[in-house]
């Protein structure tokens, strides 16, 4: 039977995997945090000198996997679990390179779209609904002021000992930003038939609901 869909793309720290997480966990729906799998290719990456080392062995020595427990995504790159190293400041910005190279982007490509052919899955990224799956459901743009975001992580970190300053935070998602949308390849963009949905002054909860709301209206789930 044909797996139900949805798609939620958007800006860094717009709150996309919380948000896609709840929803994910109310509908009894896989929730598929894609950007972990470019953020565990950036971490690979960083065993090689050069990018053509890294090129060289991408498709023969990285080996990844997503598990579940419980709901919870973990991500697990030649056996070894790597769900919270890939939550640095330098993987995130390591990982908005490696996912601007073409070769990065086929390499992952099916990996998403056999997930979606297994499961009814909620997945976030920033071409699912452009490139990954095309199809999808119901597609979502979730967007946010780039200050609202930068502090939104900055009270994120709040007990973290060596936290970045917020405008340390702001200049990183504004570059990220730049780099998501600028590359040549699956670019970071709104879908044509996607919902736009700006949480700059929202909550967590309003945007859920909201969410929600479009399912009920749109597909046929209780
Ligand atoms: O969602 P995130 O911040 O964990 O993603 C890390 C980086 O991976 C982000 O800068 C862009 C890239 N990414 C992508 O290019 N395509 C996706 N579907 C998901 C993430």
């Amino acid at each position: 039977m044909k797996k139900i869909n949805i798609a939620i793309d958007g800006p860094a720290g717009a709150g996309k995997s919380s948000i896609a997480r709840e929803v994910a966990s109310q509908l009894g729906f896989v929730y598929v945090d894609t950007g972990a799998l470019y953020r565990a290719i950036a971490l690979f990456s960083t065993e090689y000198p050069t990018k053509k080392d890294f090129l060289k062995h991408l498709e023969n020595d990285c080996h990844l996997e997503l598990k579940y427990f419980g709901g919870t995504q973990c991500i697990f790159l030649n056996g070894e679990n790597v769900t919270e190293s890939i939550r640095t400041p330098e993987v995130s910005m390591k990982a908005s390179e490696v996912s601007a190279l073409p070769e990065v982007r086929e390499f992952l490509l099916e990996t998403q779209k056999d997930i979606a052919r297994e499961y009814n899955v909620i997945m976030d990224g920033r071409d699912i609904g452009t490139v990954v799956l095309p199809d999808a459901d119901l597609k979502i743009y979730l967007t946010a002021s780039a200050e609202e975001r930068a502090s939104r992580r900055y009270l994120e970190m709040e007990d973290k000992p060596d936290k970045p300053t917020y405008d340390q935070i702001l200049e990183d998602i504004k570059q990220r930003d730049y780099n998501d949308m600028h590359r040549a390849v699956s670019p970071l963009r709104q879908a044509d038939d996607a919902v736009l949905i700006d949480s700059t002054t929202m909550g967590f909860h309003e945007v859920c609901e909201e969410i929600m709301d479009l399912i009920e209206q749109r597909l046929d789930v209780e």
